[in-house]
């Protein structure tokens, strides 16, 4: 595997950055994950600009335009043999190297690009059905959670205690009980006949996948809300799904051991196919 560390294209096992990066030491960066297919990167500039604006909350300047990333993000497709494949692409910025000053300013940010084949085979079984559950809402920085920084140990753990329950994804769930978003991923529900999404005002981020498929509901004249999403709402919802960059769109077909909508879901196929036919205009 190839990897690219500030513009250098190197070996896996070559590819090293220094103890003292602040990526390691604080997890002072942001990042972004994206899905690419046979070379070419959804929604490119939806990333670029998630990804500004979050090294712009956490005042780190980037010292790369977004040409030059894609530019490396193809590269390093052609060097691994995925430009005919499908791959995850990361791109992850720190604030650079530093010594022990928690506000130190570095003279240069660290950025590190690798891609990895994705299984089309996985992500069909995801996009079939999957089961989720609730984790508590106070593992969210209110702070943080608009940004796609490094600081991941909230969404590591639970990420293992979603592992644990055997579940796919875990769901921030607050004190009154409303879904706020995934570890790693958006929520929406259909209610009669109108598809609901928390909106980005709470702890959410703002996924691109989320806004896409806001995008192609709206086209199709689906009514579309942006309104808190109670726990409870998810067991009475005719379809109950998720979104994000890799798994594109999964109907969730349990919630805490509990059946949620319909495992019929017709108008989650309907805008996996309109997912679909996006993908074919990039
Ligand atoms: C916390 C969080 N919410 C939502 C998402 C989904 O965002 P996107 O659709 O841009 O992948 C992610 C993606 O990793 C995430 O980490």
């Amino acid at each position: 595997m190839i990897i690219c560390i500030n513009g250098e294209f190197l070996a896996d096992d070559k590819a090293k950055v220094s103890a003292f990066d602040r990526g390691f030491l604080y997890g002072d960066g942001v990042f972004e994950t994206l899905h690419s297919y046979e070379g070419k990167v959804f929604e490119w500039s939806g990333h670029w600009r998630r990804l500004e604006s979050s090294a712009q909350f956490i005042e780190l300047k980037l010292d790369h335009s977004s040409e030059e990333i894609h530019g490396w993000v193809q590269e390093l497709l052609q060097k691994n043999d995925l430009l005919r494949k499908e791959a995850a692409v990361r791109i992850e910025v720190t604030r650079g190297v530093s010594t022990l000053d928690y506000a130190a300013e570095p003279d240069r940010p660290t950025w590190v690009v690798f891609v990895k084949p994705v299984d089309r085979v996985e992500i069909e079984t995801w996009q079939k059905g999957i089961r989720c559950g609730s984790v508590e809402a106070s593992w969210l920085s209110p702070q943080l959670s608009h940004h796609k920084t490094i600081n991941y140990l909230p969404t590591v753990m639970v990420s293992r205690i979603a592992k644990k329950n055997g579940w796919f994804e875990a769901f921030f769930v607050d004190d009154p009980g409303y879904v706020l978003e995934g570890a790693r991923s958006n929520i929406f529900i259909v209610e009669k006949g109108t598809l609901k999404t928390p909106p980005l005002r709470g702890a959410v981020l703002a996924g691109i996948t989320r806004q896409t498929v806001l995008q192609l509901a709206r086209e199709a004249g689906i009514p579309v809300e942006e309104t808190m999403i109670h726990r409870d709402q998810l067991f009475k919802a005719d379809e109950v799904f998720m979104t994000s960059s890799i798994v594109e769109i999964a109907p969730i077909l349990e919630f805490d051991g509990r059946k949620t909508g319909d495992s019929s879901h017709p108008a989650i196929s309907s805008l996996q196919r309109a997912f679909r036919r996006r993908i074919q205009t990039i």
